[in-house]
């Protein structure tokens, strides 16, 4: 088939990479040249496991390419909107990029002749497709949705760090269409691989993939509230989810207690549907409160560092940790990024240090923050360690000998760790 992606971001570049991977002609738009340019030097401009390799591959032999010219969506047969969808301040979401691109690609169907699918891939709260994409299209094409040009929804499930694995081995693919058979060009992008395809309506398909962020983000509030009340009872809360998790009907994933959930995702989505909700006259109690749960692991952990340190002013603070999970180098509301904000506002002097985040952390941190080479140099001459991400390097006990270590991840295993080390798990 021949498709193009519009954005070259994480969904955007990993969608072309791993459809161009399955012999599709794939171009990608983004009116970014330095990202265009990167990528038609086969070079990833994000950081991903395998995309370098995939986009090397693809773009060698000619089947990926990147372009800001919207007008080479003309010569394909597929358009998939992959652009970001990020929080307005007031936690609603802004879909501008996704409006602008509906006007462009619209533009561009009013000079085809042939058939054209367009696919909203990005996040989008639901109603979107219907009150502002296919609205955008039709004016700037002149043509009817369903009629002259096919319209779907196909929402992205893949985790950051391996992203590329859950393209090629998702739990199930979503094809929202209001039209019967317009799902089936969206079912041909996923020839071959083996998955449950799910086809409903537009709008249902969009609230499918706000409901499973918001469920993965409830879970995490919710085993951290049980970390909170089991710290206070002097019990292990990874003990409890070895007993609970067991039980089908609960499952054992993203049951990681700790420091809370952070990333491009879960915090912008769940706050985005607690604003939709309200602009529907419902108040989604739930959802507020786990935001707030999240909110309140941070503060939990520069409680503790108090009790033990007392006043923070003068105080040196090493963090381990500044991406929003390990393998990536995105720091997109990333917990460490508040610690560190507040922990400066309390006078204390900070050392950070991450295997791949650092050159993202400077561009947005206080340039008082002191980045370190290595790990080892972090955790030396500090007052105390917060361990905020749990990359590999951070496991090895012998960096934490005689030191005060505050973990907000499990790294460590506690039982052992406080035998070398003054240990505090953030709610174990
Ligand atoms: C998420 C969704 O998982 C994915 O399906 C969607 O398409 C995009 O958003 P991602 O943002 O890459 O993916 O990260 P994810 O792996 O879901 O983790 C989100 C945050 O939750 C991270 O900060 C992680 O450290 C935290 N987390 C995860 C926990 O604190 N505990 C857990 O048990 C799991």
């Amino acid at each position: 088939m021949r498709i193009s992606v519009i954005g070259a971001g994480y969904v955007g570049l990993v969608t072309a990479g791993a459809l161009a991977s399955k012999r599709h002609n794939v171009i990608v738009v983004d009116t970014d040249e330095t990202r265009v340019s990167m990528i038609n030097r086969r070079k990833s401009p994000i950081f991903e496991e395998g995309l370098d390799d995939v986009l090397s591959n693809c773009v060698e032999s000619n089947r990926l390419r990147a372009t800001s010219d919207y007008e080479e969506i003309l010569a394909t047969d597929v358009t998939l909107i992959c652009v970001g969808t990020p929080s307005n301040s007031d936690g609603s979401m802004d879909l501008s990029h996704v409006t602008e691109s509906a006007k462009a690609i619209g533009r561009m169907l009013g000079a085809k002749s042939e058939r054209h699918t367009v696919v909203v891939r990005s996040t989008v709260v639901p109603g979107t497709t219907r009150e502002i994409v296919i609205p955008a299209l039709e004016q700037h094409s002149r043509k009817k949705a369903n009629v002259d040009f096919g319209i779907a929804v196909n929402p992205e499930f893949m985790q950051e760090g391996k992203a590329l694995h859950c393209f090629f081995n998702p739990d199930r693919i979503i094809v929202g269409e209001d039209e019967e058979g317009v799902g089936d060009t969206v079912e041909e992008l996923y020839e071959g691989i083996s998955a449950p395809i799910i086809r409903m309506g537009i709008t249902t398909a969009e609230m499918i993939k706000f409901t499973s962020n918001a469920f993965l983000a409830t879970k995490i509030s919710f085993i951290n509230e049980i970390g909170n009340i089991c710290r206070k009872l002097g019990i292990d809360v990874y003990d409890v989810v070895r007993g609970v998790g067991l039980d089908y009907r609960i499952g054992e994933h993203f049951l990681n207690a700790g420091i809370g959930f952070g990333g491009s995702c879960l915090p912008k989505d769940v706050k985005a549907l607690v604003h939709s909700s309200r602009h529907v006259g419902y108040q989604a109690q739930l959802l507020e409160s786990v935001l707030e749960v999240n909110k309140n692991q941070i503060l939990n952990m520069l409680r503790m560092v108090e009790e033990k340190l007392g006043n923070l002013e003068g105080k040196t603070i090493c963090v381990l940790g500044l991406a929003f999970k390990p393998n990536t180098d995105d720091i997109r509301n990333a917990p460490a990024l508040e610690v560190i904000r507040l922990l400066m506002e309390k006078g204390a002097s900070v050392k950070a240090y991450d295997p791949l985040a650092m050159p993202n952390a400077k561009s947005v941190l206080s340039h008082k923050v002191e980045y370190s080479r290595d790990v080892k140099e972090a955790v030396s001459n500090c007052d105390c360690i917060l361990i905020l991400t749990e990359w590999d390097e951070f496991k090895n006990e012998s960096l934490y000998y005689g030191k005060l270590v505050f973990d907000g991840r499990r790294v460590l295993d506690p039982e052992r760790a406080r035998v070398i080390c003054d240990y505090e798990g953030i709610c174990w």
